[in-house]
């Protein structure tokens, strides 16, 4: 597997391989050692990290651990990946490449498929979004839809399966104002190879969850196959050591919250966390943190290092606790927590899902505001944070609050805890041990094939 090395990448291709090891693949994991801005991440095997048996290889981003822009970064890793990855693959696979049975990559590194299909070796891709978010960008990329242009910004999207997408509701890379030139470029590498060598392409999402979109995108673009939630909803907040879920942490886990929420009311607190990228600003903590004191909910809060001291209240004040990095698959299945305040990263998302914990999505960029309409007109799981109608970047607190009371006890409240528990009993099913559930079946067929049983 070659996986983009970032929390929200590595976690489903963990995630995914160790589904693979459990029908008895082996699996490695090629990364690079460095991501601007983030700690080096290095496992010598993921054994230690993760309790399985899966290995990990590095080959070089070109970088030489310089810090540089998520453009540079970008341009780099395309430059020298394909190079160094198939220098990799040949140091490790004496004999001969296609030794490696399969290999399946991420969209962020969109000429493994390129590598593969040189190699000789079949090629699947692993999407780490939701199934409608595959829809748009094909859509969007392989020009099959109207989108909004810098004459028709606020041009409402229809597209099959999906509620019609306004401004607000799109991924912030499809639309005239975006500014992050590689992500445009990545996404149409990435559509190419795939058109051209992959064999699959799985997703991190189940049939349940996203039905229609599903249905309709299997009529007229390449199928997609939904293998999730990668993260096992039967392991969730189970078992002692930290890594039960499968997943690796880039930052040291900080458990202290657990004891905490120990001493909590059942379905009292509120998680807040906005993953591993997003930062909030000054205005954006302040205002939720003043909804908090104001609704005087108890809450668990991950301040990410490099954001400590923007929360005036560094401990929490007695109300709540705050973390650099929290166990968060063990803090949402807790039974005190009540309400995920999320960015809406898909995989925060789909473990909330899992965990049948209702949200509070207040999105930041990339997937998350359509992740944000997803979780509140389609799933129905939860709301999305607004103002005076509008979507805004710096919400103030008494919306904040609105958001957070309509999730814990507002008229809705019981509408979108009933959802949540369903979905979190679909998301169980798709992939139970022993069962038949249409993930746990795409996935052993993928391995039928892969084995060529
Ligand atoms: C990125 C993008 O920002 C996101 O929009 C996209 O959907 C996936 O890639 P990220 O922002 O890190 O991901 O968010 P998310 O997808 O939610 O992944 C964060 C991961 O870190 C989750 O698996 C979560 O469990 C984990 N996490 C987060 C922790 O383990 N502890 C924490 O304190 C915070």
């Amino acid at each position: 597997m070659v996986a983009f090395s970032a929390q929200g990448h590595l976690n489903p291709m963990l995630r995914l391989g160790k589904r693979l090891i459990s029908h008895g693949l082996h699996v490695t994991i090629a990364t690079t050692h460095l991501q601007p801005g983030r700690r080096l991440f290095k496992p010598s095997s993921s054994s230690s990290a993760t309790g399985h048996d899966i290995d990990f290889l590095f080959y070089s981003d070109g970088l030489d651990g310089r810090k540089v822009d998520i453009d540079t970064f970008m341009d780099s890793l395309s430059q020298h990946g394909p190079t160094n990855l198939t220098k990799l693959i040949h140091q490790n696979y004496h004999t001969a490449p296609s030794d490696a049975n399969n290999r399946v990559s991420n969209p962020f590194v969109p000429w493994a498929a390129n590598v593969a299909h040189d190699l000789g070796i079949p090629c699947a891709m692993l999407w780490i979004q939701p199934v409608a978010l595959y829809a748009v960008y094909y859509r969007y990329y392989r020009n099959l839809n109207p989108f909004p242009t810098l004459t028709d910004p606020d041009l409402t999207v229809n597209l099959p399966g999906l509620p019609p997408l306004r401004t607000e509701d799109l991924p912030s890379f499809v639309l005239p104002t975006n500014t992050f030139g590689a992500f445009s470029k990545l996404f149409s590498e990435m559509f190419g190879a795939m058109e051209k060598h992959a064999s699959w392409v799985l997703a991190n999402s189940f049939h349940a969850l996203e039905a229609d979109v599903i249905i309709n995108s299997s009529k007229d673009l390449f199928p997609v196959v939904p293998v999730g939630p990668l993260v096992d909803p039967s392991l969730l907040g189970k078992g002692e050591e930290e890594e039960a879920d499968g997943a690796v942490n880039l930052w040291e886990v900080d458990h202290s919250c657990m004891e905490w929420l120990d001493e909590q009311a059942a379905g009292s607190v509120v998680y807040v966390s906005f993953g591993s990228l997003a930062t909030l600003s000054a205005d954006q903590s302040a205002s939720l943190e003043r909804a908090l004191k104001e609704g005087r909910w108890p809450f668990v809060w991950v301040v990410k290092g490099t954001e400590a001291g923007e929360l005036s209240t560094s401990s929490g004040g007695g109300q709540g606790i705050v973390v650099a990095w929290a166990p968060q698959t063990k803090v949402l299945a807790h039974r005190a927590v009540g309400c995920f305040v999320t960015h809406g990263g898909w995989n925060s998302t789909l473990e909330a899902v899992a965990a049948g914990v209702p949200m509070v999505v207040y999105p930041q960029w990339s997937d998350q505001p359509t992740n944000a309409k997803l979780v509140e007109d389609v799933f129905g799981v939860g709301v999305r944070v607004r103002e005076n109608g509008d979507v805004k970047m710096v919400v103030g607190s008494e919306e904040m609050g609105r958001a957070i009371r309509e999730v814990m006890d507002g008229p809705k409240s019981e509408q979108i805890k009933g959802n949540a528990r369903r979905l979190k009993i679909a998301a169980g099913e798709a992939v139970a041990a022993g069962g038949e559930g249409t993930s746990k079946v795409s996935v052993r067929k993928f391995v039928d094939e892969i084995v060529g049983r």
